[in-house]
């Protein structure tokens, strides 16, 4: 069977202090693949502190720059993510519509990615949504869901993963509104291979059930 995927998304949250203190409260074994993505700012400290505790958590960042090295003010490219992280959620809805990330740039994410060996996690608003060439998982998150408590049905979740799929043959997860109460349903249909996690990801007991039940 392939690997569950639980990933969090903690979006434009934690300092240093509360990040390590998260870890460090962070005590279970899995066999799922746990992807924690915090602000590039806590990627260092995140990094050495899982070594140090031996924690079964990987790091994900939230963005990458579509260039590389060089003149690019505040950016943050995929040679200085990778001394850090394995993978990049690219193309969030927060990215597309406070950013106006829009498809071509996020294309040139995903191949900037690629090219320093990060997986990207591509974000997916709907079926229609265009995911670029080499895009190997991807995260269905419809809007409505995303932060409002309300998630999609886990019917409706799998048509579309299972749409998705017919199409590319990707891992698909789902994102919006998960919970340790729902996220079985979810992981429980046959075409969903996990779940991207913001709000609940926050509290490490609440994002330990989401694992334990997942
Ligand atoms: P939420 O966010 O779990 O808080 O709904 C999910 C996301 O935006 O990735």
């Amino acid at each position: 069977m392939d690997a569950i995927y639980i990933v969090a998304n903690w979006k434009s949250s934690k300092t240093t202090f509360e990040a390590r203190q998260w870890l460090q409260e962070f005590q279970m074994s899995t066999d799922k693949e746990i992807v924690v993505c915090p602000s590039f700012t806590l990627l260092p400290i995140m990094k050495k502190t899982i070594q140090e505790l031996k924690l079964p958590i990987k790091l994900g960042a939230q963005d990458i720059s579509p260039f590389g090295e060089g003149a690019y003010t505040g950016e943050i490219n995929g040679k200085q993510i990778k001394e850090f992280a394995d993978y990049v959620i690219i193309g969030h809805s927060e990215r597309r519509s406070h950013f106006q990330e829009d498809d071509a740039i996020l294309e040139k994410k995903v191949q900037m990615a690629k090219s320093y060996n990060l997986e990207p996690i591509f974000c997916v608003q709907d079926g229609k949504t265009i995911i670029p060439q080499g895009v190997a998982i991807a995260a269905y998150e419809p809007i409505f869901a995303i932060g409002s408590g309300n998630p999609d049905t886990p019917q409706n979740a799998n048509d579309v993963a299972k749409k998705i799929k017919d199409q590319t043959n990707i891992t698909v997860l789902y994102g919006g509104s998960v919970t340790s109460v729902n996220v079985h349903q979810f992981t429980n249909e046959s075409s969903i291979s996990g779940v991207l996690v913001g709000g609940t990801s926050l509290d490490v007991k609440e994002f330990s059930q989401i694992i334990h039940h997942a």
